[in-house]
This record gives C-alpha cells, sequence and structure tokens, in this order.
C-alpha cells in the first residue's frame, strides 16, 4: 500500500478473522513502534505482545471496553513506567502516542486492522503480562484482519471539518 492510502485505510477494526498474522509482518508493526520518536529518545515504552487465544480472552477482561481484544489474532500492550512528575506522564503519552501510530499505520500498510483498549484493572493486567510494579499497561491495541470488509481508503472520514481544525498562521 502506498502510504497515503495507509493512512487514509486505517480505521478502528473490532472484529477480526481467526487466521493468525503472520510472525514477521507481527514482528513489522512492533518494529515500527520501536523505531518512534521521543523526547531526548528516551523511549519509554514496552511492548508485551500476546496471541494466544486464552490469554487474548483473559487480556480482553481488563477493560469493560475490551471485548474485542479476545478475537484478535495479536494484542499488543502498550507499558510505561510509573513517574511521580506531571512533565514526564505527558511526555511519556505524547511519546507512545507517536509509536501507536507508527504500529497502526504500519498495520494498515498491510492491510491488518486495529483497535483500541483502555486498561482499567491494573491488577490483573500485570498478572497476565507480567509487567514490573513501577510500570503500567497504558493501552492494549488489538490486531488482526478485519471479519466485516477489507481496508480501503476511506473518503469521508468521521471527522471534524478541515477548515474548522486547520488554522493558517493565527486561530
Ligand atoms: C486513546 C484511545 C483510546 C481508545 N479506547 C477505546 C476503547 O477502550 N474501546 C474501544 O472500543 N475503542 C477505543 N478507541 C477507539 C476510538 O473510539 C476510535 O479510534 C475513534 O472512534 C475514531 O474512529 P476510527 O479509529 O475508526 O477513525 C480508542 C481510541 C484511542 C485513540
Amino acid at each position: 500500500m502506498e502510504t497515503w492510502d495507509a493512512i487514509t485505510s486505517r480505521r478502528d477494526v473490532r472484529s477480526f478473522e481467526e487466521r493468525p498474522l503472520p510472525s514477521d509482518q507481527l514482528d513489522r508493526i512492533l518494529e515500527a513502534g520501536r523505531r518512534a520518536p521521543s523526547s531526548r529518545n528516551w523511549q519509554p515504552w514496552d511492548f508485551v505482545v500476546v496471541t494466544e487465544r486464552d490469554q487474548l480472552t483473559e487480556l480482553a477482561k481488563v477493560w469493560r471496553g475490551g471485548g474485542h481484544v479476545a478475537g484478535s489474532a495479536a494484542t499488543i500492550a502498550l507499558i510505561l513506567p510509573d513517574s511521580d512528575s506531571a512533565r514526564e506522564r505527558e511526555l511519556a503519552h505524547y511519546d507512545l502516542g507517536q509509536a501507536t501510530m507508527a504500529m497502526l499505520i504500519a498495520a494498515a500498510d498491510l492491510g491488518i486492522g486495529s483497535g483500541h483498549s483502555a486498561v482499567g484493572d491494573q491488577a490483573r493486567a500485570r498478572s497476565l503480562l507480567g509487567f514490573p510494579e513501577d510500570r503500567y499497561a497504558a493501552f492494549l491495541i488489538d490486531l488482526g484482519y478485519p471479519a466485516d470488509r477489507p481496508l480501503k481508503p476511506i473518503q469521508k472520514p468521521d471527522r471534524r471539518p478541515f477548515d474548522e481544525v486547520v488554522h493558517r498562521g493565527r486561530w
């Protein structure tokens, strides 16, 4: 896919085909995240990738709106360090957003759909994924081939109008 097509084809996918993702494609998605830019190149993230069905089913329970994780072919848990510093937390989220979007675009480029889930139950997430006490699971990214229809460029996305969002020179 062309980069622009990958950007415009990405959409929230919550139902997935049963078939697994080729491991080289899953690794490419993770590599896209690893290469993301971050403040002072501190790379605050760790990624825990889950592909076993039983583990996915349990992982889906960490958030009441995360049921779609159970049916994914793979889910990447995005792990961040805990911090007492508001500034550090803010930077970590900005940086993780960049890593996330790189992974979503890399997935779309391969025709792989993606969705997000928040994480409410940190204790359950920690016991399932084994990340250390000084980290937390910020979000889950679930992946798989879309069950409804293949990804293709969306002509009219559900977004605020361009001219409302974009201010040229001054608000
Ligand atoms: C930070 C973030 C958290 C989200 N959390 C959830 C979630 O917990 N459950 C869910 O079903 N969708 C979640 N979403 C998906 C959004 O609802 C979706 O991306 C948005 O409606 C835009 O639709 P699109 O992705 O198809 O363009 C989340 C998205 C983001 C960026």
